[in-house]
C-alpha cells in the first residue's frame, strides 16, 4: 500500500528504542523526515546513526517531564524543518508494584512522564499543526488502561488519562484538519517489558518464572506476546491519508488479549 507520507516531518518521543524505534524505521522507509525526542542520549546517538542512513533525521535530547525542554525540542524541530506534520508519543516508564506498595513519588513520576509528558508536547505542537491546518497525532496507551492490571495501577491510570486526553483533543482540533488516535498494545517485547521480566525472573526463580511465561502465553489467543514490528505498521497507517477520516479512536494490537 502506498502511504504517500514521503517528506512529512515527524516528531517521535521515545523513538530511540523499543516500539518507538521500530516506528522510526517504518517511517524512514516511507521517506518521512524524523525528529527523535528522548531522554536517553546514548540510545539516541545510536538510533540517529542508523536512521540517518535511510532518511533525514535529528535526535534532540528531551526530558518530557520538563516543559522548557519540550518547548526547546519543538522549536528546534520547527526551526529545522519549518513544519511538524506528525506527532507520535511512545515515551513511557513502567513500575511493577501493587498500589499499596507504591508511594506519592511513584505516582507523580509516572503521571509526569506518561500523562503530563504528552500534554507538554501537544501544547507546544498543536499551534504549529493548526497554523498548517494539518496534523496527525498518535499516542500510545496500553491495554492495562482498558481492562485494568494488578501491579500496574498508576501506569494504567496514567494511560487511561492519555486516552481521555486524546479523544477530547480530537474533538477540539478536527476542524483544523488534525486527527488524533490512540494505539493500545498488549505485552510487547521491548526494553520496557524485558526490564520488568528480568526483575520478575530474579524474584521468582527460573522454574516459577517459566511457568509464568507459559501462563501469560495462554492468555493470548494468538499464543505469543507482540514484537515492535507487530505495532509500527499501524502507526504508519494512522499517519497516512488512508486514515484521514479516523480520529479519536483506540486501536488495540494485542494478539486478542482484550476484545473490548
Ligand atoms: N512494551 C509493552 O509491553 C507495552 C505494552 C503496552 C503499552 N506500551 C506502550 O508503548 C509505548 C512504547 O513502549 P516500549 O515498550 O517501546 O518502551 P521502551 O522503554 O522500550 O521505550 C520508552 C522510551 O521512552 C523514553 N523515556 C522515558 N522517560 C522519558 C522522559 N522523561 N523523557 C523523554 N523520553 C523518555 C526512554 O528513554 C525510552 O527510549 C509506551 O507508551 C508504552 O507505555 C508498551
Amino acid at each position: 500500500m502506498q502511504l504517500g507520507i514521503q517528506n512529512r516531518v515527524a516528531i517521535i518521543t521515545g523513538g530511540v528504542q523499543g516500539i518507538g524505534l521500530q516506528v522510526a524505521h517504518e517511517l524512514a522507509q516511507e521517506g518521512v523526515v524524523l525528529v527523535l525526542a528522548d531522554i536517553n542520549q546514548e540510545a539516541g546517538t545510536e538510533a540517529l546513526a542508523d536512521l540517518s542512513k535511510v532518511t533525514r533525521t535529528e535526535f534532540l535530547q528531551t526530558d518530557l517531564t520538563d516543559p522548557a525542554s519540550v518547548g526547546n525540542m519543538v522549536k528546534s524541530a520547527h526551526d529545522s524543518f519549518k513544519r511538524i506534520d506528525f506527532f507520535v508519543n511512545c515515551a513511557a516508564i513502567l513500575d511493577d508494584k501493587t498500589f499499596m506498595e507504591s508511594s506519592h513519588d511513584d505516582w507523580r513520576r509516572m503521571l509526569d512522564v506518561c500523562l503530563l509528558g504528552p500534554m507538554h508536547c501537544l501544547h507546544a505542537i498543536l499551534p504549529v499543526m493548526k497554523a498548517q491546518q494539518f496534523g496527525r497525532i498518535v499516542c500510545f496507551s496500553s491495554d492495562s488502561a482498558r481492562v485494568g492490571q494488578a501491579r500496574l495501577s498508576y501506569y494504567a491510570a496514567a494511560k487511561a488519562g492519555v486516552t481521555a486526553l486524546i479523544k477530547s483533543i480530537a474533538q477540539e482540533v478536527g476542524p483544523d484538519g488534525i486527527t488524533a488516535n490512540i494505539v493500545s498494545p498488549g505485552a510487547t517485547n521491548t526494553p520496557l517489558r524485558r526490564k520488568r521480566e528480568e526483575a520478575l525472573r530474579a524474584q521468582m526463580g527460573e522454574e516459577k518464572y517459566e511457568r509464568r511465561v507459559k501462563t501469560v502465553q495462554k492468555m493470548y489467543p494468538l499464543r505469543r506476546i507482540g514484537e515492535p514490528t507487530d505495532i509500527a505498521p499501524m502507526v504508519a497507517f494512522l499517519l497516512s491519508e488512508h486514515a484521514s477520516w479516523m480520529t479519536g479512536q483506540v486501536i488495540s494490537i494485542n494478539g486478542g488479549f482484550t476484545m473490548v
